[in-house]
């Protein structure tokens, strides 16, 4: 009789004691955050929100979906993307991206990712011009200006005003916020602001050079950064080519 009782708190000794170590044991393993998640993927992201089905296809046109994701995986500070979803790219004229080039696609792609993360209270002083990663900026080219009151944040090209009208995705390396429009960028559809015109007092001044569309547009290759440059370049000689003749003209 003693023995059996014995024997049944042994056991239910044995059974706590059992339970304190596997408890014990697995209390450790749980500590430590399960950190295996890998760096975010954009495409599948914006895939989630069922509504930016145009940027995906012209992320994946340009492969620029890919350089995102590898750039989030290897850069330290991090990707802002502006994503204009499916009706913002509807309200585009119509052929608007058909004119494009491929490098130009590219380009347009690049000009929604600020090259850093920012949070939206970030915007608050953020300093414009805000380079994009279609430029380079000690050139300034495709910076965008970003302004923010209250709650709302705007994003001027210059050609175009949007507003972030919400936030997608947030993880402190990548943000991704829905823009109300494509942005478009200066450099790509307004190359040239018109002439000025300078009153001619002898009509014998040199015709303006004309801007010719690149011939064979540059075959679009996302690692041809020295493509894009050199049409900045291109675009650049030409302005100040132009405008020295404007001078010209003025003075004769
Ligand atoms: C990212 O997500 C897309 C869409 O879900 C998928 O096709 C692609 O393989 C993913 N890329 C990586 C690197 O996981
Ligand atoms: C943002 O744009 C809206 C509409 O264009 C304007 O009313 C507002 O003042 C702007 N806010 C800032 C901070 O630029
Ligand atoms: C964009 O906003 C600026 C400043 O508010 C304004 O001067 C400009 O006309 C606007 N441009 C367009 C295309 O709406
Ligand atoms: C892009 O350019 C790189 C180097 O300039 C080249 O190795 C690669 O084959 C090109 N890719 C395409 C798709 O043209």
């Amino acid at each position: 009789m003693m023995m059996k009782q014995l024997l049944l708190s042994f056991s239910a000794l044995l059974v706590f004691l059992l339970h304190c170590t596997t408890t014990i044991a697995q209390a450790p393993a749980k500590s430590p955050k399960p950190k295996l998640k890998g760096p975010a993927n954009v495409t599948a992201i914006l895939e989630k929100a069922h509504r930016f089905n145009s940027l995906i296809r012209l992320m994946e046109n340009t492969q620029m979906g890919d350089r995102i994701n590898t750039e989030l995986a290897t850069a330290s500070g991090g990707l802002t993307l502006f994503a204009p979803a499916d009706n913002a790219f509807a309200s585009l004229k119509a052929g608007t991206l058909n004119s494009l080039t491929d490098l130009q696609k590219s380009q347009l792609v690049q000009f929604h990712v600020l090259t850093a993360y920012n949070s939206l209270p970030q915007f608050q002083t953020v300093s414009n011009p805000v380079p994009t990663q279609a430029g380079d900026t000690s050139k300034g080219h495709f910076p965008l200006s970003i302004t923010m009151g209250g709650n709302q944040v705007n994003i001027s090209t210059g050609l175009t005003n949007a507003t972030i009208t919400s936030s997608i995705y947030t993880d402190g390396q990548l943000a991704v916020y829905e823009v109300d429009k494509v942005l478009l960028p200066l450099e790509i559809f307004n190359p040239l602001p018109p002439a000025p015109a300078a009153a001619p007092k002898k009509a014998a001044a040199p015709p303006p050079p004309v801007l010719a569309p690149s011939p064979a547009a540059p075959v679009a290759n996302i690692t041809s950064v020295d493509a894009s440059s050199a049409m900045g370049l291109m675009i650049r000689h030409a302005a100040v080519s132009f405008g020295v003749a404007a001078i010209a003209a003025f003075f004769l």
